[in-house]
This record gives C-alpha cells, structure tokens and sequence, in this order.
C-alpha cells in the first residue's frame, strides 16, 4: 500500500465515495447500458442547450420548455456545438443504434446526447429528465439542487411496435385529455397509439361523407351506474351524452403525436362491434332495425368459452355493396387523415346470427361455395383490405380475422391469448402482441374487492413477465406489442391514468428493454421513485401492489389460505378472529388450514414497520369461491 501514488489512492477513494453518494440512476425503461461514472452534472439558470443540426432541435426544444416551467429558468436552445447539455445527430450512423436509440454521456461539466435520428434524441432527453431529481416534474418552479449522476448510458428499443391502446368509444375522451395520455406515453418511449375510435357505444370520428356517423353515432343517453346492466334507452329520451372529434381535432391530435415521434393506428371496428354506426344508417344491417347508440345496457350474452349471442344487432350485412361503398367512405377519410402506414379494421367478436338467418348472405355463401356462416368473416375482412389497400395503407386486425383466412398482407394483433399471434407469424403474417394475460390494461389490478372487478384480474408483477416473443417462432415476425385500455368501466381521463399505470411501466420495458435486462426487484424500485415522480405530476396510478394476493383451495377436506406480497420486502398480518389486524396480528409464513364456521379472514402489508397496502376482508362464502 505504501508504494501507491497518494494522489492515485485519494482519487480511487473520493471516485468510489461520490459514485456511492450519487443519486441512484433510475430509468423506465430500463436502458440497454448503464454505466454510472463519478460526478454530477448541475443544471443552473446560465446552462448552456445547443444543437448540432436542425432535426435535434426539436428534442432541445422539448428539453427547455420542460426545464423551464419546473425551474423557473429561462433556459433557450440554440444552434451549437458546445453547449453544457448538448443534442446531436450522427454525421456517421451509429449502427449499434438504428432508427431510435442514442448514447447519453454525462460528465460533471457536460450532457452529450447522440443520435442516428432525431427520434433517439428525443427519447435521449426523456432519459436525461428521469436522471434530474422528480421535481422537474411539476408544473411549477421548484428549488432544488438540479443535478445529472454522471452516467453513459448507450441505448435501442428491443421492438419498433410499443403501442398503447384507448378505447374512446365507451368512454369519449375530448383531444387536449388524448394529447396529455398521448405525451406521457412518449416520455416511456412508447411510439405508437392506438386509438380506438368506433364501436357500439360511441362513432367518435367526423366522416364528412356520412354526416349522421357523428349527428346520431356519437351521441348515447345519460345513464350511470356499471356499464353492462343499465336501463335500455326510453323512447323520445334524447342522446346527449357523447362527443366526436372533427377532422381538424384529428389532425392537431395526430401533429402533437408526430412532435412526440409517436404514430396513431386509427381503428373502424368492422364488421362487429358497430351498433353506434347503425344507429345512424341501420340499412346496413341484415334486419335494418333500427337500434340505438348503446349506454351500456346487457346486449349480449356470454357463455363462458368465448362463445356469445348479440341480443340486439351489431353487425354490418357482408351481402350488401352498399356496406363496402360505406367502408370504402370511411377509410377514404380515414386514410387521409392519418399519416402512419396501418389502419386497424378489428374483426373482433362478431356474431354471426343474423348472418345466417339472412337471405342475402346465404345466397353469397351459396355463389362463394362457403359451408359456415362463420366464413363470410374472410369474404367481408378481404373485401375491406382491398379498399385499404387502395388507399395506400396496410390492414391490421384483431386474431379473428385469422378464421376467416388473413387477407395477404395484413397484421394480426394477438389478444385471446399468444395462439393466434404464433399462427399468423408461422403463416408470415406481421404479428403484434397483446394478449389478454398480460396486456389488458382494463383488467383490475389488485384484490377485485378493492379494485372495482371486471373481467379478470391482472396484477403488474404478470406483466412485467410478459415475453412478447413465443418459442417457436421468427422473431422478425413480432413487430412488438401493447397494452390495452377499453373504457366500458372507466368514466375519467384520471381513473384512466390510474388503471393505466403502473403496467404500462412495466409493458414498457417489455416492448423496449433487452429480455435479458428484465428484473422484478430491480423494476420494483424504479418502479417506487416513478410513484413519487408521478406524485409531482399529477399523474394517478395504482398501489394495488402493496396488496396482498389471497388464495385459497382445499386439502384433507380443510379450507387452505395461502397469501403472497407482489413486492419483495411486504410482511402480511391476518386475522381471522374479527379483530383488526397489525403488526400484532399473527404474521403469515406459509399455508393456514383455515377453521370450519363462519369466519371473516382479514389481511394487511406492512414494510418497514408502517402499514402499506390496503386491508383486505373476506367472508368464508368468498374464500371457498375462490378455491
Ligand atoms: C377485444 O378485446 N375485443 C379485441
């Protein structure tokens, strides 16, 4: 030891010291390469921006307006080369970062932001506000110590599809409520939104052509309580619960994506799914009854295999010209509007009953030699991908389009299940992955008697495990994937955030991070300073985290308990004496033979000594249904 350079030892020491004392760098997602460095970066009010060239401007831009308003600041970038934080673009393309990624390097006299394009600059900045403390959050100038932990990090998403789906039809949600989701999807790197803008309860896209698509499709009556069991609309009641956007809100919407490098896939749900459009042209149904725009009324009945009968009728008549003269009005207008190469035409869930009860298409059946019902599906879902097609656009659809034999160049989105998803890319389809099981942001998150239960329950840990690409299968077929919001049980844009978040955390690093990258425990924490970052920003989301996972089933004749944390470091009290259980309460450990009689079980977290997931009651009928 003696024999060391002092100055050599000092600086190992001090390096080692400043690197343990530096703010911990933590990123959703998760970047490729993280390489902490000794050091910090300070931001003050005479920081220099610059930028290379022109296309980096617009990161620089975003960077300063988003400083400015969190420091109160009047930072400005301009064009340079050596600015404090820097942005440039590649004179020579990195190839170890293609189309969106960039290197960060921050030094504690420099942030040097690079990238190929100006998309991996943008997400380079969104990388570096996550490294400034959760203060730059806020919408209003906060003092603190603005530093960077000196860091180099090198950075590429895993899939060039990360999508996030909302369905505006069950619930409309008016543009400036779609840019703000819309932006804080781009601050995770998300490039796609999927908008899904048709269905029974609402027409919420302007046709010029088709005037009463929005005069009478986008208007329902008021009702309230759980969507699914409300009182069918009265006669004379008028609709007046609803809303549309109009080309220009279209356009301003699909601007403010492209600023945030985010494309939107507009969705016509067809030929299922379109109770709002017959509404309004109800001749292009096989019965031509005239039906109402939906509030939310039981109009169909499930019976459990995913098979269902529709009770009222939803489906557009695949024997008439006139429905694809329709089609071809509506994506005309569609293509115009939206830049991005794929328009969604669903294909989901489409009942065939009044299909076969119908002369036409039974005629159609007989001309085309089809023996199902179920086969006019490919006929309709062919005939609507040569009409995208000659808009200059590719057809997307959900999995069942796949019954009907996949119209040649479309792409599938997965949602029952991965299934359709392997069988479409072994059959060369383009292939997006969203299964229900990991990827159905509607799903509640937590214990269904805490969180308002709907169909199933999907916890963040399930998503986060999610592995988009199934064996088996070539892997440049899976352009990527998404999360879905359907808003049948979601009124709010606020309630929206909060069902939105944290999965679309965790689907995040699915789509982006490297597979090998993945970490609960790791996430976990990240996931923590995210909650306090969106604290500061007004963002909601769940803590269904915190919350107990209660099981239960039979052994030896005795009703079994079994509960579990979600998240390392939960200790789970329970009682099942009807007191109110603490950290007093007996502490679970492992499987409990519950007692015969008519017990109520209750369960609450604690971490660290301080109770931090919900309390959790249960009567015995509930702990037996859920064996
Ligand atoms: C769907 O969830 N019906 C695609």
């Amino acid at each position: 030891m003696k024999y060391l350079c002092p100055t050599l030892f000092l600086a190992a020491l001090f390096g080692t010291a400043a690197l343990a004392q530096q703010q911990p760098i933590s990123i959703i997602p998760q970047p490729v390469s993280v390489q902490a460095q000794p050091g910090t970066f300070r931001l003050t009010k005479t920081t220099s921006i610059h930028y290379g060239q022109l296309p980096a401007q617009y990161a620089a831009d975003a960077l300063v307006k988003k400083l400015n308003q969190a420091t109160g600041y009047a930072l400005r970038a301009i064009p340079g080369d050596r600015g404090a934080i820097q942005f440039a673009i590649n004179t020579t393309p990195d190839p170890a970062l293609g189309a969106e990624g960039y290197t960060l390097d921050a030094t504690p006299k420099q942030v040097i932001i690079r990238a190929n394009q100006p998309a991996g600059l943008f997400y380079g900045m969104q990388s570096l506000v996550q490294l400034l403390p959760k203060e730059v959050e806020g919408a209003r100038a906060a003092t603190v110590a603005w530093t960077v932990p000196a860091v180099r990090i090198t950075d590429q998403p895993r899939f060039g599809w990360r999508g996030i789906m909302l369905d505006v039809s069950r619930n409309f949600f008016a543009k400036e409520e779609v840019k703000r989701y819309i932006d804080q999807l781009a601050a995770l790197k998300y490039n796609t939104f999927h908008w899904h803008l048709t269905d029974d309860n609402g027409w919420r896209i302007e046709i010029k052509s088709l005037p009463k698509l929005t005069e009478i499709g986008a208007w329902r009556v008021e009702r309230a309580g759980k969507f699914g069991s409300r009182d069918a609309p009265k006669p004379g009641e008028p609709a007046k619960s609803g809303g549309f956007y109009t080309h220009d809100d279209i356009r301003e919407v699909v601007q403010y994506a492209a600023d945030r490098y985010v494309t939107i896939v507009p969705e016509i749900d067809v030929p299922g799914h379109s109770m709002a459009a017959l509404a309004a042209y109800p001749e292009l149904s096989c019965t031509k009854a005239q039906v109402m725009v939906n509030p939310g009324t039981a109009f169909s009945e499930w019976y459990g295999n995913g098979t269902f009968k529709m009770l009222v009728e939803n489906t557009l008549n695949p024997s008439d010209e006139n429905v694809y003269a329709f089609m071809d009005k509506v994506l005309t207008e569609v293509a115009s509007l939206f830049p991005g190469q794929y328009i969604h035409v669903g294909g989901d869930e489409c009942y065939k009953g009044y299909w076969a009860n119908d002369p036409g298409c039974q005629a159609l059946m007989k001309k085309l030699n089809l023996r199902h019902v179920e086969d006019l599906q490919g006929y309709f879902m062919e005939r609507v991908a040569k009409i995208v097609q000659a808009k200059g656009k590719k057809m997307i659809g959900w999995d069942e389009i796949l019954e009907g034999g996949v119209p040649g160049d479309a792409a599938v989105m997965s949602w029952r299940g991965v299934k359709g998803g392997i069988e479409a890319a072994q059959a060369g389809h383009n292939v997006v992955m969203t299964p229900t099981t990991f990827a159905y942001l509607d799903y509640n998150q937590g214990d269904a008697t805490i969180d308002p239960p709907i169909y199933a329950t999907l916890r963040t840990r399930k998503s986060y495990s999610f592995e988009p690409v199934p064996d088996g299968v070539d892997p440049k077929r899976i352009l990527g994937g998404q999360g879905n919001l359907w808003t049948e049980q979601i009124p709010t844009m606020r309630y929206a955030e909060y069902m939105t978040y944290p999965r679309a955390w965790a689907l995040s690093e699915v789509y982006w991070s490297p597979k090998e990258a993945k970490n609960w425990p790791n996430f976990v924490q990240r996931m923590e300073k995210q909650f306090s970052r969106a604290d500061v920003a007004g963002i909601n989301y769940s803590k269904a985290i915190y919350d107990a996972i209660i099981r239960t089933s039979t052994k030896d004749g005795k009703l079994m308990l079994e509960l579990e944390g979600e998240v390392p470091g939960l200790d789970i009290f329970y009682s099942i004496d009807d007191t109110m259980p603490d950290q007093f309460s007996p502490r679970y450990s492992g499987p409990v033979a519950l007692p015969d009689g008519p017990i109520n079980l209750r369960v609450i977290t604690y971490r660290a000594g301080k109770p931090i997931g919900h309390l959790i009651t249960l009567k015995r009928d509930d702990l037996v249904k859920r064996r």
